[in-house]
């Protein structure tokens, strides 16, 4: 079951009604994988694979409107009639914590092309730093899926949401596993074009803008590289 949630008008700026669409999972499945998720307990190799399924919903759940043409099939036994995918598809993980919804999705979509974007976020200013990026001049793909695992203050998917306008991207999904209310609405109301996909809204940011109640950094539990003490 999803909820298809459209920011009310009186909850955001005024004027712009048509924002983009946010899509929140509601499965037991995903509740369950959350809580191991948040838990400061749960070990690095644990929550890369709780990404991974978290991310394979998420990309489920993004890609039931994708394009499909009518091929014919040859069964063992007869030819029949089916479908297939007919777009070109980018994947694109924002470094580092995307890079780990990137294999549960490409075993869904083993056709999809994988385009990297490097943004972390300033711990000072908070606002976002593209360091690298990998996108052609030209030639830009049909679909783009932006992953992070995080959306707090929203800088971040932005900064990836104005790369991929540049690059002509027609249609871009953001699928996020956990996003703050305050970075969704910040997103929708600035790009009100692209779907949002997340299995959970936090309801708070912190002084250091980190969600709250959240799981910590993505990053650092993925990789674990969380400081010392
Ligand atoms: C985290 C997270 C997002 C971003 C979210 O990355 O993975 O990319 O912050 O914050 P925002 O919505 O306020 O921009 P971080 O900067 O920690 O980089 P990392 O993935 O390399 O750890």
């Amino acid at each position: 079951m999803t909820t298809e949630i459209r920011p009310r008008p009186e909850t955001l700026d005024s004027g712009a009604v048509n924002r983009g669409a946010v899509t929140q999972i509601h499965h037991p499945l995903v509740r369950h994988y959350l809580s191991r998720l948040r838990d400061v307990a749960t070990p690095p190799a644990e929550f890369r694979q709780l990404i991974q399924s978290l991310a394979g919903v998420l990309a489920y759940e993004a890609t039931k409107d994708l394009a499909e043409h009518s091929v014919e099939v040859r069964t063992p036994l007869c030819v029949t009639s089916g479908q297939s995918l007919q777009q070109r598809i980018g994947l694109v993980p924002i470094l580092r914590a995307g890079l780990g919804m990137v294999d549960p999705i490409l075993g869904l979509l083993p056709q999809a092309e994988v385009w990297h974007l490097g943004i972390y976020r300033d711990e000072q200013t908070m606002q976002p730093v593209e360091y690298y990026s990998k996108l052609p001049p030209s030639e830009p793909v049909d679909v783009a899926l932006v992953l992070d695992p995080m959306l707090a203050t929203g800088g971040s998917v932005l900064a990836a949401l104005a790369t991929l306008t540049e690059w002509g991207v027609p249609t871009v999904k953001v699928l996020s596993v956990i996003a703050a209310e305050e970075g969704l609405r910040d997103v929708s109301t600035r790009f009100p074009q692209a779907q949002i996909y997340v299995d959970a809204v936090d309801p708070e940011l912190n002084a250091h803008k980190f969600i709250v109640p959240g799981l910590g950094d993505a990053g650092d539990r993925t990789f674990n590289t969380l400081p010392r003490s």
